[in-house]
């Protein structure tokens, strides 16, 4: 049985204060349930802060991005694994699409990070998804293959008994567009086949989220799709009863 992750990506947003108001805001309104996990993921520099805010609240704590680099050193501006465990973090994004479209992360890079994360006992949340082109252009399954595949052949199977993967197609963040539940059944139950090819078992328990748009209203629909375990939340993350009617959303799914 795949419990549900709801996680917050706050992106590139906030301040102490706002932080604070937004994070109190949301441990009011989260229960300890076994079968739903709250994340969030604020900018790094605010992790310290909000890890100390969301302690014992049952919320976990993520982070954006971290160095593809095995051990610290010169590596200006870069952010080790082991100083985000160190923040208290369980969690960590790898190539969101917003890192690979305008910070340039290759499938190779990626996989570097995913590897970084795992050494340092983070989950990584690994981020796939096509572009509208690309889903225009019947590309969809291709391109999650091959995102798919990069991870695969650096970190194997094994890898993904302790990792969770985000669907998230491009044309889908911050546009308010959703993906139909059709089209995010669809790549997911693809998303798992491809795994499943690699071993059925950790494919059937790896927990897949969907990512795009994700909002109060369409979130029941979304959990309520065999292979959506749970969303990756933007914008509806940085408001509180959003974020928790999006929550509240898996506890009923
Ligand atoms: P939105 O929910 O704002 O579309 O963002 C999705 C996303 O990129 C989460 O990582």
């Amino acid at each position: 049985m795949r419990s549900y992750l709801v996680a917050g990506n706050w992106k590139m947003n906030g301040s102490l204060a706002a932080n604070a108001a937004l994070v109190d805001a949301i441990a009011a309104g989260v229960s300890i349930a076994p079968k739903v996990e709250m994340l969030v993921c604020p900018s790094s520099p605010y992790l310290d802060s909000v890890g100390r805010r969301i302690a014992q609240t049952g919320i976990f704590l993520g982070a954006q991005d971290l160095c593809e680099q095995p051990v610290q050193g010169a590596f200006t501006g870069e952010v080790h694994s082991s100083m985000l465990i160190d923040l208290g973090c369980r969690y960590v994004l790898v190539g969101h699409s917003e890192r690979r479209a305008l910070y340039g992360e290759s499938d190779a890079l990626v996989a570097e990070k995913f590897a970084a994360a795992q050494a340092g006992k983070l989950i990584p949340i690994l981020c796939i998804g096509e572009t509208l082109d690309e889903r225009e252009s019947g590309q969809t399954e291709a391109v999650l293959s091959r995102q798919l595949l990069a991870i695969l052949d650096r970190n194997g199977i094994a890898a993904f008994a302790n990792a969770v993967v985000a669907y998230e197609p491009v044309w889908a963040i911050g546009t308010g567009r959703t993906a139909t539940v059709e089209q995010a059944q669809s790549a997911h139950a693809y998303i798992r086949s491809e795994l499943a090819k690699n071993d059925a078992k950790i494919a059937d328990l790896v927990r897949l989220l969907y990512g795009g748009s994700v909002k109060a209203d369409n979130a029941a629909s979304l959990f309520s799709c065999e292979d959506v375990d749970g969303g990756l939340i933007g914008g509806a993350s940085l408001k509180a009863t959003e974020f928790l009617a999006i929550y509240a959303a898996a506890l009923a799914a």
